[in-house]
């Protein structure tokens, strides 16, 4: 069994680092000006939109959620002061090293290094160890939480998925029958993607994608979506009842502009 682990283990770092490298840096990330304030107004967007899909504050206590991309963690408190329970998912290991570090004190949170892909359904139903690592125990792993979660949810992480259609089916495959599925992106400012003209006015270096349809190649980002083209993204990947919800404005980027328009858009299995 615990050879197995390791091999597990091993191999999942291994993958990591075989396909992509890691081009986040989290200490960065959680010292960005704005960031802990986006991501906790991000949190109240995703509640909000919850509330106005139907859901009070008793049923959520009582659902579990997954968390896809959640960075450093700057959403996840909120998300399990709401939940029964959140498991927290993070590909970066950067990334995950200061998510660790926000969240190991919550009793009703776990957390992985790991994407979610096609197989993902799979793995959760069988328990396949996931790479969890502490400061104490790097190499770390736990069984996901459950094979199937209530509602998963990403804040600002689209558009830096690389294979979209794969993302969706992973999403679709550890999400419950009539399981609801929350994108949180940033919206379009007067017809203005301010999004990509920071992150570019920030590094040039940054690639800037407009096919859906397309992987992205290393150091890149997506155009903002449009509210329709972001319904039509989920109803193109399987994702039904899908509908909008306009979370208004939150302090991103405050170093350049006076707030970011988010949208949310949420569907069903
Ligand atoms: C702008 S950060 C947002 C992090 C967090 N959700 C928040 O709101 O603070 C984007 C995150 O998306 C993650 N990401 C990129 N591709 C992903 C994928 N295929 N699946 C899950 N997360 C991904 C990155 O590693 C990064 O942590």
């Amino acid at each position: 069994m615990y050879l197995n682990v390791l091999l597990v283990t091993l191999s999942a770092y291994l993958t990591n680092m075989a396909t992509e490298p890691d081009t986040w840096d989290g200490k960065a990330y959680l010292a960005t000006p704005g960031a802990i304030a986006t991501g906790e107004a991000n949190a109240r967007a995703l509640l909000n939109c919850l509330e106005a899909a139907g859901y009070s504050a008793s049923e959520l206590k009582t659902l579990d959620v997954i968390e896809v991309g959640a960075g450093v963690g700057t959403v996840t408190p909120t998300l399990a002061a709401a939940f029964r329970s959140v498991h927290a998912i993070e590909p970066s290991e950067s990334q995950g090293r200061v998510l660790a570090r926000q969240v190991l004190h919550f009793p009703n949170v776990t957390f992985s290094v790991a994407a979610l892909s096609a197989s993902s359904g799979d793995e959760y139903a069988t328990g396949t160890p996931q790479p969890s690592p502490t400061p104490e125990n790097p190499t770390r792993v736990h069984a996901p939480p459950r094979a199937r979660f209530d509602v998963a949810v990403c804040t600002i992480v689209a558009h830096h998925v690389s294979d979209l259609p794969e993302f969706f089916a992973g999403v679709r495959s550890i999400l419950r029958p009539s399981g609801l599925f929350i994108v949180l992106e940033f919206a379009l400012r007067d017809g203005e993607d301010v999004s990509v003209e920071y992150h570019v006015a920030q590094d040039p270096s940054w690639l800037v994608v407009e096919d859906d349809n397309a992987p992205l190649p290393g150091h890149a980002m997506r155009v903002s979506w449009s509210t329709e083209g972001l319904v039509s993204l989920f109803e193109r990947n399987g994702f039904k009842d899908v509908r909008a919800f306009e979370g208004g404005l939150v302090p991103a980027f405050v170093d350049y502009c006076d707030g970011m328009p988010i949208v949310l858009v949420y569907g069903c299995t």
